[in-house]
Formats: C-alpha cells, sequence, structure tokens
C-alpha cells in the first residue's frame, strides 16, 4: 500500500476540489486495484466522470509504460546505446534533457551548488518521464510561447519527436534533416504524442552516481530501468582529448610532449573514477532499491558483439525486438568511413576502433590514470600495461573477459 500512496494524495486533491464522493470512492477502488493487478484492462470504463477517467486513464497507461535511463558519462558510447532504443518505433527517445538545466542553471546561477542541480536534474527527469513537457520550458531558450518552442537541444536526435504527429512524415530520420523540417515544436502535441508510446528512454551523461537515481528508482509509478554504460577511463580520455578541445588543451599538451603541465587539472581524470566505482560499488551490494532495475554494460562489449549485447539489453528491459534493428547495427558498426568528419555519430567500424586509443594516447598519460584509476580499472576488467610495447601491440587485449549479469 506504501507504493499507492500518491494516489492517495491525488484522492485528497479531489476531495478539496469537492468531486463527489461516489466518484472518489469508485476511482479509489479502480485505481488501489490497479496496483495489485497492474495487467487489468479498461479499468477506467465504468468512471462516469471525464475527468476523473481521463485521470485514472492516465494514471493507469504510466504505470505500464516502462521507462529506461540511459546512465553513461561523456564519450562512452552512449550515444550509440541511445540509438539502439532511439531505432525502435515503440520507444519515445530524449537525447540528454539535462544540457538544458546544466546550460541554464549555470548561466543564471554560476555557483549553483552540485545538490541543487542534482536536485533540478531529479525533478526534470520526473516531468519527463511522466510526458510532462511544460517544466523543460524553464531551460528552453526563446522561452516557448503557447508550449510551442523553436527547437530544443539535440531534439532532431529523437525519432518520436521528428515522426507525426510531432513533425510532418519525413523522407528519413535524420538529425539534420529533422532540425530543418521540424524547427517548431508544439510540447502539448509532444507531450500527447509521449503518452502513446509504450516505452520511454532517456540517455544523459550529467548523473555523477547511481545514488543519486534512488528516488526515480524508488518510484513505483515509473518502474524504472537503469542501463550503466561504463567504458574505460583511458578511452573516455583519449576521446575527451580530441573532442572537448578547450576545456582538455593541458592534456592535449601533455599528450603531444609527455611532460604532464604542474597546472593540469587531474580531478577531470579523478572525478570519473571516483564516480565510476562509487555506482558499481553500491550496484554490485545489490541493494532492493536497484532489484530488477540495473544493468552493467561496458562499451568495448557493445562494440565488439552489438547485436548479441543489444538483444540481452532488450531482454532486460523486455522490448521487443525488431528485425530491422539488425540490419541497423550492422550498417552502423560496420561502416568504412571514419568517424572524424562528425565526434557524435555513431556510424564506425566499431570492433576496431574500441582499443585504438591505445595508439592515441602517450604512454605517460596511461600511467598516470592507471595509477589514479587502479582499482576502478580492476573493477571492470580493464587491464594494466607496464611498458609501452604492451600499450601499442593491439593483438593484446586489455579487455578481460567479464560477465555482468543484470540484477533481477
Ligand atoms: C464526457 O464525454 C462524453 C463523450 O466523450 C461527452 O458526450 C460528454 O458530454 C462529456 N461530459 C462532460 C460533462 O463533459
Ligand atoms: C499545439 O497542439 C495542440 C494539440 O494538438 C493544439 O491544441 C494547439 O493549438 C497547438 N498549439 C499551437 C500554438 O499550434
Ligand atoms: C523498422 O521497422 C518499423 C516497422 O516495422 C519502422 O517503423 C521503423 O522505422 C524501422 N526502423 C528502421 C531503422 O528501419
Ligand atoms: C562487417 O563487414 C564485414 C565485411 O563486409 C563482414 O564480414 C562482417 O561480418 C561484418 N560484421 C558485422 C558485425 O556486421
Ligand atoms: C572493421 O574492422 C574489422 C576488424 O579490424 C575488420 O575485420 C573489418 O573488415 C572492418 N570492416 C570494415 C567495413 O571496414
Ligand atoms: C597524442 O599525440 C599523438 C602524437 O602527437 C597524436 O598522434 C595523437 O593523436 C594525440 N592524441 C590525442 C587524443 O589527441
Ligand atoms: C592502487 O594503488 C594504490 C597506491 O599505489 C595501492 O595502495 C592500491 O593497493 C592499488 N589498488 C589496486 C586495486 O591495485
Ligand atoms: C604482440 O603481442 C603478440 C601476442 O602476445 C606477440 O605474439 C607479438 O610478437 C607482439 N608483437 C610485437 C611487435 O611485439
Amino acid at each position: 500500500m506504501m507504493e499507492c500512496s500518491w494516489k492517495v494524495l491525488v484522492l485528497l486533491v479531489f476531495t478539496s476540489l469537492g468531486i463527489q464522493y461516489t466518484a472518489i470512492k469508485s476511482l479509489r477502488t479502480t485505481m488501489m486495484s490497479s496496483c495489485t493487478n497492474p495487467m487489468a484492462e479498461n479499468r477506467c470504463g465504468h468512471l462516469k466522470d471525464n475527468i476523473t477517467r481521463a485521470l485514472c486513464e492516465d494514471a493507469n497507461t504510466q504505470q505500464s509504460r516502462k521507462h529506461i535511463l540511459i546512465f553513461a558519462t561523456a564519450r562512452s558510447g552512449s550515444s550509440f546505446l541511445g540509438q539502439l532504443f532511439n531505432q525502435n518505433p515503440d520507444v519515445f527517445y530524449l537525447f540528454e534533457p539535462l544540457y538544458l538545466v546544466q546550460y541554464t542553471l549555470a548561466n543564471r546561477h554560476p555557483a549553483i551548488d552540485r545538490r541543487s542541480l542534482l536536485g533540478a536534474y531529479r525533478d526534470l527527469l520526473q516531468n519527463l518521464y511522466d510526458c510532462d513537457f511544460y517544466l523543460l520550458e524553464n531551460y528552453i531558450k526563446p522561452t516557448p510561447k503557447d508550449h510551442v518552442a523553436l527547437s530544443f537541444f539535440r531534439h532532431g536526435a529523437s525519432n518520436a519527436l521528428c515522426s507525426p504527429p510531432v513533425c510532418e512524415q519525413l523522407e528519413r530520420l535524420e538529425e539534420n534533416i529533422c532540425s530543418k523540417k521540424c524547427q517548431r515544436i508544439n510540447l502539448t502535441l509532444a507531450s500527447t504524442a509521449c503518452r502513446s508510446y509504450k516505452y520511454m528512454a532517456i540517455k544523459t551523461i550529467r548523473i555523477p552516481e547511481i545514488d543519486h537515481l534512488r528516488t526515480l528508482a524508488e518510484d513505483p509509478r515509473l518502474n524504472l530501468k537503469i542501463i550503466h554504460l561504463v567504458r574505460d577511463p583511458r578511452a573516455v580520455l583519449a576521446s575527451r582529448i580530441s573532442t572537448f578541445v578547450d576545456q582538455y588543451r593541458l592534456y592535449q599538451i601533455w599528450n603531444s610532449s609527455g611532460k604532464m603541465p604542474h597546472n593540469i587539472d587531474l580531478n577531470l581524470i579523478k572525478n570519473m573514477c571516483i564516480d565510476y566505482s562509487k555506482s558499481v560499488e553500491t550496484a554490485f551490494s545489490r541493494p532492493s532499491w536497484l532489484k530488477g532495475r540495473y544493468m552493467l554494460i561496458r562499451y568495448e562489449d557493445l562494440a565488439r558483439d552489438p547485436v548479441k549485447k543489444a538483444n540481452e539489453i532488450y531482454n532486460f528491459v523486455g522490448l521487443e525486438w525488431k528485425d530491422n534493428l539488425t540490419a541497423w547495427i550492422e550498417e552502423n558498426t560496420n561502416a568504412s568511413v571514419p568517424s572524424n568528419v562528425n565526434k557524435y555519430t555513431t556510424n564506425r567500424n566499431s570492433s576496431e576502433t574500441v582499443e585504438n586509443w591505445r595508439l592515441h594516447l602517450h604512454f605517460n598519460i596511461v600511467q598516470a590514470v592507471q595509477d589514479i584509476c587502479n582499482k576502478t580499472l580492476s573493477q571492470f576488467g580493464y587491464l594494466l600495461v607496464d611498458s609501452i610495447h604492451q600499450l601499442k601491440n593491439l593483438s593484446q587485449t586489455l579487455i578481460e573477459p567479464r560477465v555482468f549479469l543484470p540484477f533481477i
């Protein structure tokens, strides 16, 4: 009954609105039975009051909708993992909505503390999983008028937002085509569309630790499934150095000279590894709030055998496999085109590039990361190197075979 406490709150609101007692009573019966019998069909049909029935139906759809969170870090392959959901027409997918929160709040309150930021992240996720886009409007610039946004961060990366009824029918679902053709997003419509999907998936790289997801994981309405994506921190660093040129400028210098600049910020590495370690330590301790909700994926395993791993992920979240997904994966993990054109594309020869960082990172940096992250590396089965020869000899893999079973 604890699980239904939010519904009791709804009932209280209804009471205070003075809605007739019989309606409340039947609503209570319906909702309470939906808590014990989630598969029951047409639980709301007998409700006479239109508003009451609409609310009842909405509560029930949300309860049967599955909510997925891709919990990742920057440059760990999360765009690719996100695509595995985005390509599925049953999934309403959102690409990093928390970017807008961070960007807006950091501009408005430069000294904003981590706790407030995390609270804002959590509130937005909660709203979005409810298919409620109005809180998001606070973070969109220019401020939407009549709930119509003139685009927002990477909305073109969401096939659902690039399809009818939110957007016209496009010839091809491609981010740049969509961003051009569907510049205006009617968020009321997006919200309605969202409610018709059986699954909602959100990818974010802005939640540092899994503990910050506890409130969401404990919300029984969400039935949240967390896919925790990790990648060898040495590979992540190599990728960040060449992607985030300004922030990692001193690392670039370190990489080309082999000498560590004295004013370098090693926290950029340290924090990633601390967050990785804390999260798996929490997850591997199997707390009840993660039961049935947690799966760890190493990017390297996904890249080496994407169809197999994607199948495991689909099984875990209870999504039905689509045959054209196999074709999409093959096309997008097996291209001869190098990925330099657009660093965010997922179009690359993934089995070949997965350990390529070893050719692009100075041995001194590798050693420094190994010192800082030794615990983290061993937790995930990433092997250390102790010589340049070993680092550069790609026929010896640094990825130890490991099986991480989902926590079910
Ligand atoms: C409730 O909905 C029905 C059909 O959708 C409509 O005929 C009826 O007028 C509505 N009642 C109220 C009070 O709005
Ligand atoms: C947005 O869509 C809703 C639902 O279809 C519609 O009622 C509303 O008029 C639209 N808003 C604008 C500004 O077009
Ligand atoms: C896969 O097929 C479904 C229909 O079965 C279609 O809606 C979807 O767009 C297709 N996806 C791709 C990537 O071709
Ligand atoms: C990638 O392409 C090669 C050559 O066409 C093929 O042999 C291989 O099976 C493909 N691998 C995947 C994972 O599709
Ligand atoms: C991708 O890389 C693998 C491993 O090096 C290679 O066998 C395959 O031929 C490559 N595929 C393409 C299309 O370049
Ligand atoms: C590091 O430096 C080497 C040699 O100058 C270069 O080939 C490589 O691309 C650099 N790596 C990164 C991540 O920038
Ligand atoms: C990591 O390095 C520290 C300091 O050198 C050492 O005390 C610790 O035992 C190492 N941990 C692992 C797991 O190797
Ligand atoms: C690379 O490692 C493989 C496997 O251990 C070994 O057989 C090979 O000789 C090494 N290559 C070089 C250039 O050291």
